[in-house]
């Protein structure tokens, strides 16, 4: 099956050595692209995510013009609340708005678990697409957030800095709250399954707001569905968890059996590498803001990132999602630093110095 030309990322994944550090970007595909936004311009979103020949065009944008290692799906966590009976709207600079939020035993009668052959079929169709575009060039990437993430959006209604009424929905009806989590879950894993029957090569599960919650509840309302999703991935396709601000429960996440971790910015390579022990790849962790500094600054900033994680099970990347006024030039700047990047003065492999 490995006949993609550049496979660094795969190689990555799996711990074996490479001649650099791949890179590729959250959210790569997306408005600080001009062409992405003459699209925007001409189709509402859900039509870009629902048209497998637009949503292939965006996935191809950046690997054409920014040259990342990897492509990623062009589509959102929150087609799963579609299809599983919600209604979704995006509005424009305010996020997604869902209408009718689930937050009684009452509104559960409103959600099920989804065929996803059938409601999803779009996204298995524009894998194929991209499959077939890609041309073997790099891996593609199919994703989907965590349940915790999708329960936050499936009981606010809306984005929130806090999340906090979907936090008192937890601690108030922890039994309603586990029957949701158990059904994002169960239809994430059809969905995944799909994806990578559909020719994506490698997962990656999407935890934004797992970092809201303490460990003990990450574990409770987080980390044990993730860890069923793993279980069920993992001997199909590499997977990366990237749980945001969840950082204290990195040795947790490793013990999942994910191939790769994702990390946000708030940590320093070396005690994450620490924190997870030498048999995982690590991802991140550049804070998406600093792709706003100076190109000289910027450039620094990342060759102390690349020196921070050292050689080999690092997949370079941004702490979270590219930001829409980040200039091209400096998102090139971004993956061309790490594509020249030499480790003078470290070990060959990372791990001898654990
Ligand atoms: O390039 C890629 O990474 C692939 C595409 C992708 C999108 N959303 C497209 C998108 C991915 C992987 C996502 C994931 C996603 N969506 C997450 C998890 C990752 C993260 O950033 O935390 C979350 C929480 C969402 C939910 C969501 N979708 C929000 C909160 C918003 C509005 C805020 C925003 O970022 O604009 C969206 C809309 C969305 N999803 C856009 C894109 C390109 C912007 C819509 C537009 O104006 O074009």
């Amino acid at each position: 099956m490995n006949m993609i030309k550049n496979d660094l990322i795969l190689r990555t994944l799996l711990g074996e050595p490479t001649e650099r550090t791949p890179v590729w970007m959250m959210r790569q595909a997306g408005r600080y692209l001009p062409d992405y936004r003459i699209l925007r311009d001409k189709y509402d979103f859900f039509t870009r995510v629902q048209t497998p020949a637009l949503a292939t065009e965006i996935t191809l944008q950046p690997v054409d013009q920014i040259g990342v290692d990897a492509a990623i799906l062009f589509s959102d966590i929150l087609v799963v609340l579609q299809a599983m009976g919600m209604e979704v709207q995006l509005i424009e600079n305010k996020g997604p708005i869902l209408p009718e939020p689930v937050r009684s035993i009452a509104d559960l009668k409103r959600v099920f678990v989804p065929d996803t052959e059938e409601s999803l079929g779009y996204v298995f169709e524009a894998i194929r697409l991209i499959k077939q575009e890609l041309n073997n060039r790099v891996p593609l990437i199919g994703f989907a957030g965590a349940p915790w993430t999708l329960l936050c959006y499936m009981v606010e209604g809306k984005g929130s800095k806090t999340f906090a009424q979907v936090k008192s929905f937890c601690f108030s009806q922890p039994e309603l709250a586990h029957t949701l989590l158990q059904m994002l879950t169960n239809t994430t894993i059809a969905y995944l399954k799909n994806q990578v029957k559909a020719g994506a090569d490698i997962i990656q599960l999407f935890d934004s707001w797992g970092g809201l919650l303490s460990p003990d509840d990450f574990e409770i309302f987080s980390l044990q569905y993730m860890r069923q999703i793993i279980q069920e991935l993992k001997h199909e396709v590499p997977t990366i968890l990237f749980a945001k601000g969840a950082w204290g429960s990195i040795p947790e996440m490793v013990a999942t059996g994910t191939t790769g971790l994702g990390l946000d910015w708030c940590i320093r390579p070396e005690i994450a590498r620490k924190m997870a022990g030498p048999r995982v790849t690590l991802q991140g962790n550049f804070d998406p803001a600093r792709l706003l500094s100076p190109i000289p600054e910027l450039k620094k900033e990342v060759t102390k990132m690349l020196n921070g994680f050292g050689p080999g099970r690092h997949i370079a990347n941004l702490g979270h999602g590219i930001l829409p006024n980040v200039p091209v030039d400096h998102a090139k700047a971004f993956v061309d630093t790490v594509k020249n990047h030499s480790y003078q003065n470290q070990e060959k492999q990372i791990f001898s110095s654990l």
